[in-house]
């Protein structure tokens, strides 16, 4: 009788340790940890995935709101919007910056006529996930703000499957807009000559996108002094960089999860996902040997990252698809292929890579790029690191992520 729960038992356990359990380098430390989040993660995306192919049915509302109850139960454990007591100074307000949703952190109040810093961030979660007001993001924010005496602007962009590019790009484009116009910097009581744009990942794209268009707009007055880059994705042409391949099944940003997000963010039909895996998206004659030039990590990378890997070159694949989907070239969606004269012109970086991060190799091609057109750039690599290690919440903290974050601000307060 005691032997069929037993039984059971042992069957969960087994199952659950089989559902979390990943092969993990050693150069990882705390591997159980980034098991578990990566667990929280996958059972996260299940879930919503699950609603959107429930959520047609309606037999199956019951079952759909139960898995968006628990769907939400698993995003606030991510995710719990933490609550003002963090930096009781940081007054937080959720306004709009030309439309566009966006939750502002101000510093508390410093001496009269004491001007501050600015800072615009965008948050990642692959165009389609995230919020300014996740716990991660929210406890960065509140930190930030009070720290290095800045507003913070954590900008609420349109996420799929609402939108796809360009949209996000012009809500992040139009809010840096407003903040960067004199009534608005004036309103804050911010210092022109020191307003910073970042991002991780997703964000990290957005704010190098963000940063070439104002860098280069001349009727702008108000510019970007710096950008903060984390872990950013820059480029959709090479998904066989030695990082993609090297880094393809570690937790959490797997090169096939980093390809759908691409897919959908540029709206491709995502039944193409193996031919972008096999690059042969990349086959087009609008893809010249001087674009190619751009990202080609044989020259771009060091001995080191370039390690025995082999350029994975595809003549005849899909041709047809660059005309089709003119986001795959576009430098709004891959800033790694903006032209030296427009690096040239934007602000001295700050980029953030991991070792262990399919996209790698896009940091430090941008930094080697950003380098080669004469700007400032400090490329903070973390042997340890893996995406996503930045910005998880403060009970999931990760020592590689608190190192990351204590560094980034260190910048900030040196180079703003
Ligand atoms: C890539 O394109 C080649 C040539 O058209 C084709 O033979 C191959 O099957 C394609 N690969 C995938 C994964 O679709």
């Amino acid at each position: 009788m005691r032997l069929l729960p037993a039984a059971v038992t042992l069957f969960l356990a087994v199952g659950v340790a089989y559902y979390v359990y990943v092969p993990l380098p050693a150069g990882i430390r705390e591997p159980w940890k980034l098991m578990m989040v990566d667990a929280v993660f996958r059972t996260a995306m299940q879930l919503t995935s699950l609603k959107h192919r429930l959520g047609l049915d309606p037999y199956f509302k019951c079952i759909c709101e139960s898995t968006e109850g628990l769907g939400s139960l698993v995003k606030g454990l991510l995710a719990s919007e933490s609550g003002g007591g963090v930096m009781p100074g940081v007054k937080v307000s959720d306004v709009t910056f030309a439309g566009v949703p966006v939750r502002v952190y101000e510093p508390p109040a410093g001496g009269e006529g004491h001007l501050r810093r600015g800072l615009m961030y965008f948050h990642g979660g692959g165009w389609a996930h995230g919020s300014a007001k996740m716990g991660g993001y929210d406890t960065n924010s509140r930190t930030m703000s009070d720290e290095l005496n800045a507003v913070v602007v954590s900008v609420e962009y349109r996420l799929y499957p609402e939108v796809h590019f360009p949209a996000p790009y012009l809500d992040c484009l139009a809010a840096a807009k407003h903040f960067l116009s004199q009534e608005v910097l004036a309103k804050y009581a911010i210092d022109p000559e020191r307003v910073a744009v970042s991002g991780d990942s997703a964000g990290g794209n957005l704010a190098a996108a963000v940063a070439q268009e104002i860098s280069t707009d001349d009727t702008m007055s108000g510019k970007f002094s710096v950008q903060a880059l984390i872990y950013p994705v820059l480029q959709a042409l090479d998904f066989n960089t030695p990082s993609y391949l090297e880094n393809e099944n570690i937790p959490i940003l797997y090169r096939t999860l980093m390809v759908h997000f691409w897919l959908q963010y540029l709206g491709v039909d995502l039944s193409l996902q193996p031919q972008f895996l096999a690059n042969n998206h990349s086959s087009s004659q609008h893809f010249t040997p001087e674009l190619r030039a751009r990202l080609d990590w044989t020259v771009l990378l060091s001995p080191k990252h370039r390690k025995n890997y082999k350029q994975l070159i595809v003549e005849k694949g899909l041709e047809r698809l660059a005309k089709e989907v003119p986001g795959l070239l576009d430098v709004r969606a891959s800033p790694l292929l903006a032209e030296p004269e427009v690096l040239a012109k934007c602000p001295r970086a700050y980029i953030l890579t991991c070792e262990y991060d399919v996209l790698r190799d896009d940091g430090l091609m941008y930094a080697r790029r950003l380098q080669d057109a004469g700007v400032s750039v400090t490329n903070d690599h973390y042997q340890d690191g893996f995406h996503g290690c930045f910005s998880f919440i403060p009970w999931l903290e990760f020592d590689v992520g608190k190192r990351a974050f204590r560094a980034y601000v260190n910048w900030l307060q040196n180079n703003l």
